[in-house]
């Protein structure tokens, strides 16, 4: 049988990514690498400011094309989507747009929420919100608990849609119908599957969805964007705000609070300009490469990862179930740090969380990468 090939021209694709002349990035769960592309639009931005002093026009447009590909990502349109510089902050604007009362306070969290998610909730409490825990248990979550948990009290329901330590994936459209049928929001922190599989916000029904760009997006830190479901968003005055929130910021008039009629008044300063030149490219390659292309070829890559971790008698962290798991694919060890450490300084770059060291292959990886990072983490963690 031949060996299985992604449905596209991955040796292309390798070759605009410059690191790979030199390690193995298996870290895409962290930082995806640099590609000539994103390189380009980092300088296109240094070139317009070092040519034309200032050309905010041209910069606004970046930040607006950024939208549309992120909206392009989620089958969302631009102007259902914010820009913010990290997900914390998207939380929090959404988090002040929301108000506590008696009647409904709850926000039910999932202990697997990337902790700045959950931190943002659990401020809330001061303002009047209470808190209930999603329990994860050997790295996954019952659905069924959020049936238990969410009722007519809820505000608001959030969900991680893949779990930072382990790539176990939810299922966000089973969450946020539930949500819906008790008149509660629903969130998705997509951070971690977004770039790696087909997300559709209409089919999952949720009402709010963000992401930052560093990792499967192929991007940087400094930009993040959030989602807002198109028929809600006339309803929220996030008290985290600023001028480009207002329908003209461009007015300049300190006395009114003309709330923008799309997601733009979650938009709060002046946006994170070079960083969007960035980010439009990363994602612009994956729209390109395809999330429906890109979701099988990681499947084969989680499934080997899965079979020789198994193989070379290293530990699994959570489900063996592709099915329910991005290609992110976590294995329990000593002491992470040191293991990481071990595997950088010969080529491989995995990432440690806690008690695992985690294999997050993209689109661009090989199963001759996979091979390698298995066979160099099970030679660093072989007792002496
Ligand atoms: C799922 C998830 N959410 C959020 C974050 C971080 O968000 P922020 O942009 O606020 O740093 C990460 C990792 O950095 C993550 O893996």
């Amino acid at each position: 049988m031949n060996d299985p090939r992604p449905d596209y021209d991955i040796a292309a694709w390798r070759g605009r990514i410059p690191l790979l002349a030199s390690c193995i990035p298996m870290n895409n769960c962290s930082q995806a690498p640099q590609t000539d592309a994103t390189r380009a639009a980092a300088s296109r931005y240094l070139e317009s400011w070092n040519t034309s002093g200032m050309d905010w026009d041209t910069w606004m447009e970046e930040v607006g094309q950024a939208k549309t590909e992120f909206a392009t990502l989620i089958g969302a349109a631009a102007s259902d989507i914010a820009v913010f510089s990290s997900v914390s902050e998207a939380t929090s604007a959404l988090a002040s747009a929301l108000d506590f009362d008696r009647t409904r306070r709850n926000i039910v969290v999932s202990e697997m929420e990337f902790p700045t998610v959950a931190h943002v909730w659990l401020a809330q409490q001061r303002r009047g919100a209470r808190v209930s825990w999603v329990a994860v248990r050997d790295g996954t979550v019952d659905p069924a608990v959020y049936d238990k948990l969410v009722d007519e009290r809820t505000m608001l329901v959030s969900s991680c849609h893949g779990y930072f330590m382990n790539g176990f994936v939810q299922d966000v459209k089973r969450i946020a119908a539930r949500a819906r049928d008790a008149g509660a929001f629903s969130f998705v922190d997509a951070y971690q599957t977004l770039g790696t599989l087909p997300i559709d916000v209409r089919d999952l029904g949720v009402d709010f969805l963000a992401a930052g760009n560093l990792k499967f997006l192929m991007g940087i830190p400094g930009i993040a964007f959030m989602y807002i479901r198109p028929d809600i968003v006339g309803r929220l005055e996030p008290t985290v705000t600023g001028w480009f929130g207002r329908s003209d910021p461009f007015a300049f008039d300190s006395k009114t609070l003309d709330w923008s009629a799309t997601a733009s008044r979650f938009d709060a300063g002046t946006p994170p300009v070079i960083n969007a030149y960035v980010a439009r490219a990363g994602m612009s390659m994956i729209n390109a490469v395809g999330p429906t292309k890109i979701r099988p070829w990681l499947e084969v890559l989680g499934h080997r990862l899965i079979a020789g971790g198994r193989e070379r008698g290293l530990l699994l962290h959570g489900t063996d179930d592709m099915t329910r798991k991005t290609s992110t694919t976590a294995f329990l060890v000593h002491d992470s740090h040191a293991v990481e450490s071990a595997m950088r300084a010969r080529g491989v770059l995995p990432t440690a969380r806690g008690s695992v060291i985690r294999l997050a292959p993209h689109f661009y990886n090989t199963i001759e990468d996979v091979d390698r990072a298995l066979d160099l983490l099970a030679e660093v963690t072989r007792p002496a």
